[in-house]
């Protein structure tokens, strides 16, 4: 049988643990994840584009446990109902090859990618931050939030999307949440006295959400929403300025804001600074940028905290999601059984 946790009991547990409970738990697993980093099995995600968006496949193992996330993204989606990102996942044992687990991850998946972005700020930031803005405030914005007064004690948002629905969400979902909450009128205003700026914008395009003369020293930038070919966030300038931060520079390569630079732009991955193997911030003038796409061992990470923490709870479901014959070489048998006789 096979642990499952779906979107009903996801929902459930977070509700009962608290979103920021749980953003900080997954934050712990992924630095500890993150340190072990040689330790994995490490591929660009297996990605199949169409002019309507993009299907993923994410998979990595610590030789333990083996992981794999499917997730999409379709920008279009809203305008016709559905989510732009949706995704699931499953936990497998190397040793026998069997899923153990098996989790809806779209919520997860922003859960996670404010963990990471939580890290990556954590480490990367000036500690003295105080405001954040934010361009684009769809699905993953207040997870982000939550996640960033974690990280660094945010608590004033600045916040700034086209759709002005989306930012009427935002404001009344995160309102209880005791943040001050500035509504501006375009990305520029948005980014006046801002010293960490996220952008989780979705357009299949090479978009310019940040313009070069907006970012400022010191600055640490958390760009979220350029995470495919010819989907970009930022004015390529910014990069020429910003010491540069990944997760798995094969990818990012392939999927980030530095895909608008050539293959031997200097770039280094959050797990050299975490392990001390790699430099941070080098003063407080400096603009670091996070670029972020969303890497395997984060899934596999948050994947694990689900799993660790709903184990024995009225969260978790058992389930039938592999035939196991009594003769392990009998698989007909179970069919045969149901075949028709003479
Ligand atoms: N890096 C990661 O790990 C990771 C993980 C999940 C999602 N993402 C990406 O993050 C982005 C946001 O995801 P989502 O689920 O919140 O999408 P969403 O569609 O729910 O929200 C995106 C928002 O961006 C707004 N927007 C689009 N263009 C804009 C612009 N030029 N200026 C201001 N606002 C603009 C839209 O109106 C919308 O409200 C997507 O591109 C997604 O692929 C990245």
């Amino acid at each position: 049988m096979t642990n499952f946790v779906d979107v009903r009991n996801m929902v459930g547990w977070v509700a009962r643990t608290g979103t920021e409970a749980v953003i900080a738990g997954i934050l712990e697993y992924l630095e500890h994840d993150f340190r072990r980093w040689e330790s994995f099995d490490k591929t660009p995600r297996v990605a199949s584009h169409t002019p309507f968006g993009v299907i993923e496949l994410m998979p990595t193992s610590d030789h333990e446990s083996y992981a794999f996330k499917y997730v999409n993204g379709h920008p279009s989606n809203p305008a016709l109902g559905y989510q732009t990102v949706t995704a699931f996942g499953v936990l497998a044992d190397v040793h026998n090859g069997y899923p153990t687990f098996l989790a809806e991850m779209t919520v997860l998946t922003a859960l996670r990618t404010a963990a990471t972005s939580a890290l990556a700020a954590k480490t990367l930031a000036r500690p003295d931050s105080t405001v954040m803005a934010m361009i684009g405030t769809g699905s993953q914005a207040e997870f982000q939030a939550l996640a960033f007064r974690i990280a660094l004690s945010i608590r004033s948002l600045r916040v700034y999307d086209v759709d002005p629905d989306a930012i009427a969400k935002f404001v009344r979902n995160l309102l209880p949440f005791g943040f001050e909450i500035v509504v501006a009128g375009s990305a520029s205003e948005a980014l006046e006295g801002a010293d960490i700026v996220t952008t989780c914008t979705a357009d299949k395009a090479r978009a310019t959400v940040v313009a070069d003369e907006l970012v400022r020293p010191g600055m640490h930038l958390n760009a979220i929403g350029g995470d495919c070919p010819g989907k970009t966030e930022l004015d390529p300038a910014i990069l020429d300025r910003s010491a540069v931060f990944v997760e798995y520079t094969p990818q990012t390569r392939i999927e980030g804001e530095i895909q608008q630079r050539p293959a031997d732009f200097p770039v280094t991955e959050l797990w050299e600074v975490l392990t001390g193997r790699a430099g941070g911030r080098t003063s407080a003038e400096q603009i670091t940028l996070f670029d972020s796409v969303g890497f395997a061992i984060e899934d596999f990470s948050a994947l694990r905290f689900v799993r660790d923490r709903v184990a024995g709870t009225a969260f978790e479901q058992r389930i039938d999601l592999v035939a196991d014959p009594d003769d392990p070489k009998d698989l007909f048998g179970l069919v045969g059984a149901f075949s028709p006789v003479g």
